[in-house]
C-alpha cells in the first residue's frame, strides 16, 4: 500500500533515553545505571517525598479540589511561591513589583517558552550555551526559532576546571542581545560551577556587551543543600539590576519529574511592560498547549506556602543532596584505595547531582559491555545511582577499566 509517510529520515536516538532502555533490558544481576538525571534511594529506589505524599493525601481528601482548567499562565498561588524561593523572600527585585512569575512545563517548558518568546517577540536570533552543556538547550532553543546556535567555552579539557578566560573571551565577541544560557548552580554535566568572583567578571561582561542572560536553574537546594547559596549567582544579577529570565524545574528538588512542574521568572528594570509581556506569554502558551496542569504545582505551592511542610521539604533537599555528598567520598576513598591510576579530587569537588569522571568514551564503552555499567558517552555519572552496595564494584570496575585502557586524563582540579 502507498504511505505518504515513506522517506521520512529517521532521528538520530537520545543517548540519555536510549541507555536507560539498553539498562532496564540488561539482566545480569549487578548492573549500575548512573545514566539519567533523577535521585535513587541507598536501595536504588526512586524516593517520593514524605511531604509530597503527604500533601497528595491531603489534596485527594479534600472536596473543595476540582479539574477544572488553570489559567493559561497557571496557578498564580504557585508561580508567586516559585519566585520568592528563586529571589528570596525579602528581595528588593519582589518587593519593587519588578519580578513576576508564569507556571510552565518543567524546566525544558520553561525554556522552550521562553525561547519562543525571545525569537518571536524580541527578534532575538542567537544564543549561546555551554560547551559542554545539557544536551537539550540547543534542541529547545532551535525549536524555540532561534537561527544562531553557539556555544561558549566553559569546560578546559587539560585541568578539568572552568576555562574562566576562555568562557569571558567568548562573551565579549557575542553579538548584542545574544542570549546567554547560564547553568545557576550545579551545571550539567560537569559539576562545577563559577566561584563568586568569576560570576562579576560574568555578569561585567553581559552587562558591558549588553547580553542577555537566561540562568537555568534546575537544581537549587539540590547542589548544597541550602536554597539560599544555590540562588547566589541569580540573585546576584538581580542585586546589580540587570534583567534576565531564570527558568525553574522543581522535577528534581520535588523528586516530581513526571509531573512537569515549572516556572518562568522575569526580573525586568521596569514594572511598565509587565502587562503586555504577560499578554504575549499568555498568546504563545495559548497556542502551544493552552494551559500547565494542576497536580504538580498544587503540591509545590501547599508545601512552599506553608511553613511547617516547607520546613519539612527543606529537610528532605538536606537528605538528598547529603546522599550524593556521602557517594561522592565512598567513590573517591574507595578509587583511591583499590589505587585506581590517576588523581579523583574532582569526585569530591564537583557538586551537584552529577559528576564529569574523566573517563574516556572507550572505557565508558567497556565499563558498559564488560561490567553492565551505564553512564554517558562524555563519562558524565550520576552520583545517585551509586550506593552502599555497587560502590565496591564500580570503583574495582572503574580501576579495572583504566589499568587496561590507561588513556584517561584524571588530574582534575575543580
Ligand atoms: C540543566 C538542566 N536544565 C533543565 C532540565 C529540565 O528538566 P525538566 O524539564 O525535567 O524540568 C534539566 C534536566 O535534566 C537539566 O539538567
Amino acid at each position: 500500500m502507498n504511505t505518504r509517510f515513506t522517506g521520512i529520515e529517521l532521528g538520530p536516538p537520545i543517548e540519555v533515553f536510549a541507555l536507560q532502555k539498553a539498562f532496564v533490558d540488561d539482566t545480569y544481576e549487578n548492573k549500575v545505571n548512573l545514566t539519567i538525571g533523577a535521585y535513587r534511594t541507598n536501595e536504588g529506589k526512586p524516593w517520593v517525598l514524605p511531604v509530597v505524599r503527604k500533601v497528595e493525601k491531603s489534596l485527594a481528601a479534600d472536596d473543595l479540589q476540582n479539574h477544572e482548567y488553570l489559567p493559561v499562565l497557571g496557578l498564580e498561588a504557585f508561580s508567586e511561591a516559585a519566585t520568592s524561593m528563586l529571589l528570596g523572600a525579602t528581595s528588593p527585585v519582589i518587593a519593587q513589583g519588578r519580578a513576576f512569575g508564569i507556571q510552565s512545563l518543567s524546566g525544558t517548558g520553561a525554556l522552550r517558552v521562553a525561547a519562543e518568546f525571545f525569537s518571536r517577540i524580541l527578534h532575538y536570533d542567537t544564543f549561546y550555551y555551554s560547551k559542554p552543556s545539557w544536551e537539550n538547550h540547543r534542541l529547545v532553543f532551535t525549536n524555540g526559532g532561534f537561527k544562531n546556535a553557539r556555544e561558549y567555552t566553559y569546560w578546559d579539557e587539560k585541568t578539568h576546571n572552568i576555562d574562566l578566560e576562555g568562557m569571558l573571551r567568548d562573551l565579549r565577541d557575542a553579538p548584542k542581545n545574544a542570549v546567554i544560557i547560564l547553568h545557576s548552580c550545579a551545571h550539567n554535566p560537569t559539576g562545577c560551577d563559577p566561584t563568586p568572583e568569576q560570576w562579576t567578571k560574568i555578569a561585567d561582561v553581559i552587562q558591558e556587551k549588553q547580553l542577555f542572560p537566561l540562568f537555568d536553574s534546575a537544581y537549587q537546594g539540590f547542589a548544597s543543600g541550602d536554597l539560599d547559596k544555590d540562588a547566589y549567582a541569580v540573585r546576584m544579577f538581580a542585586e546589580r539590576g540587570i534583567e534576565f529570565i531564570c527558568t525553574q524545574s522543581f522535577a528534581k528538588n520535588f523528586g516530581l519529574y513526571n509531573e512537569r512542574v515549572g516556572n518562568i521568572v522575569f526580573v525586568l528594570a521596569d514594572t511598565k511592560e509587565i502587562v503586555q509581556i504577560k499578554s504575549q506569554l499568555t498568546l504563545i502558551i495559548r497556542g502551544m498547549y493552552s494551559n500547565p496542569p494542576n497536580h504538580g504545582a498544587r503540591i509545590v505551592a501547599t508545601v512552599l506556602r506553608n511553613p511547617e511542610l516547607f520546613e519539612e521539604w527543606k529537610d528532605h533537599i538536606r537528605t538528598m543532596s547529603s546522599r550524593i555528598k556521602q557517594m561522592r567520598v565512598g567513590l573517591h576513598h574507595r578509587l583511591l584505595n583499590v589505587g585506581t591510576p590517576g588523581r579523583w579530587d574532582h569526585i569530591i569537588q564537583q557538586i551537584g547531582m552529577f559528576s564529569y569522571t574523566g573517563l574516556t568514551e572507550k572505557q565508558v564503552q567497556h565499563l558498559r559491555d564488560h561490567y553492565h555499567i551505564y553512564m554517558l558517552r562524555s563519562g558524565r555519572i550520576n552520583m545517585c545511582g551509586l550506593n552502599e552496595n555497587n560502590l565496591d564494584y564500580v570503583a574495582n570496575a572503574i580501576n579495572e577499566t583504566i589499568k587496561l585502557f590507561p588513556e584517561a586524563q584524571n588530574d582534575c582540579t575543580c
